[in-house]
């Protein structure tokens, strides 16, 4: 192995520095240079007009200060092009030309069908899991989500804090678009009295109704976590008829939010007041938990080791709290598990 590469690509997660950070001391280790790749996979198709924005010869003692750092040094991208075959044969050459002859892709399920692509063209690539969404189905793990949960749940406890103090309900809405395990296991995790997410279609009047009974209980500070993709998995809602009929101005075009939503639960359950609070990207600009920062520090070092002894085409995971790597292939075709019980559970109570 001449030298090796790395990049970040998809969506930050916490944890991505500090696999950076493993990866550079492993191969320093190992007598590799490592290059490190700007911005995903654009690095690797060479739109700057400098090599030195699109890559980066990865010293030790440039990465020894990123590990705990928030953001990903690398910088990253949604790169849309390397779908198609004439950019990943682009990447090939760029590669070749560099003389790196192994790749770790830090990324989700996109990332890996990338790394994908280049092992068919003939590229080693090994593929570390790094989104908070955790939708990556094949591991228990992946870089990010152990934050934004602890974040969501810190915010969580104090939007609790203020919605006991005014006896007033909250709408919380956190990240994951097509994946609801943020808002659940924060959900969970704070007591929260009712969940949505996109993996179940949902009614707006039956979460009025959940409401409702929390209010008739007596519990007039219910918080409802909202994952940001459910509102794709909700059923129709006359939503301009239901605020123009109340007075409220509404542009048909206009989709549900977080703001709207928490506005519609109040008029529907006749409440003085109940506030949206979206978390946003302080779940992925946060400093990665030791959980995180553990499980990057084994995957950078695993990943290196394989591509060292000539094992490609895998991505790494953990399963049963053990760090394992499985063929990427193989792992881009296991099916999500969501944890339904536990969300009916949430739900119930
Ligand atoms: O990285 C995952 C994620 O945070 C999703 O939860 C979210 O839907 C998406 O990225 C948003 O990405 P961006 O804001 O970068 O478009």
């Amino acid at each position: 192995m001449r030298k090796i590469g790395v990049l970040t690509s998809g969506g930050d997660s916490p944890g991505m520095n500090a696999a950076v950070m493993s990866v550079a001391r492993s191969a320093a280790m190992y007598g590799i240079p490592l290059i490190g790749i700007k911005r995903g996979y654009n690095g690797l198709l060479r739109k700057s007009a400098n090599l030195k924005d699109d890559m980066q010869e990865l010293t030790l003692e440039l990465v020894l200060d990123i590990a705990d750092d928030p953001g990903t040094y690398l910088r990253t991208a949604r790169c849309l092009e390397f779908k198609e075959k004439k950019y990943q044969e682009k990447a090939v050459k760029t590669l070749k030309s560099m003389q790196i002859d192994g790749l770790v892709v830090i990324g989700g399920d996109g990332s890996f069908r990338g790394a994908q692509a280049l092992c068919d063209l003939g590229v080693p690539c090994i593929g570390i899991p790094g989104t908070i969404d955790n939708d990556l189905p094949y591991t228990e793990m992946s870089l990010g989500y152990d934050t934004a949960v602890n974040v969501c749940v810190e915010a969580i406890r104090k939007i609790r804090a203020t919605s006991r103090s005014h006896d007033r309900p909250a709408v919380v809405e956190v990240m994951g678009r097509h994946c609801g395990d943020i808002a659940l296991t924060a959900a969970v995790s704070t007591g929260s009295e009712i969940v949505v997410v996109p993996e179940v279609p949902w009614t707006v009047e039956g979460v009025a109704m959940q409401l409702q009974r929390q209010l008739d209980r007596g519990n007039y500070r219910a918080t409802i976590v909202v994952a940001e993709g459910c509102w794709e998995s909700m059923a129709p809602f006359d939503l301009y008829n239901f605020l123009t009929s109340r007075g409220k101005p509404c542009y048909p075009e206009e989709p549900m939010s977080a703001v709207r939503f928490a506005s519609v639960m109040k008029r529907m359950c006749g409440m003085v007041e109940a506030r949206a609070n979206v978390i946003g990207y302080v779940q992925r600009g946060a400093e990665p938990t030791a959980r995180d920062s553990a499980f990057a520090f084994e995957a950078g070092n695993l990943a290196v080791r394989l591509l060292r002894d000539g094992i490609s085409n895998q991505v790494i995971g953990m399963q049963k709290g053990k760090v394992f790597y499985m063929p990427i292939e193989k792992a881009l075709k296991k099916e999500r598990y969501f944890n339904r019980p536990l969300f009916d559970l949430v739900n119930s109570l």
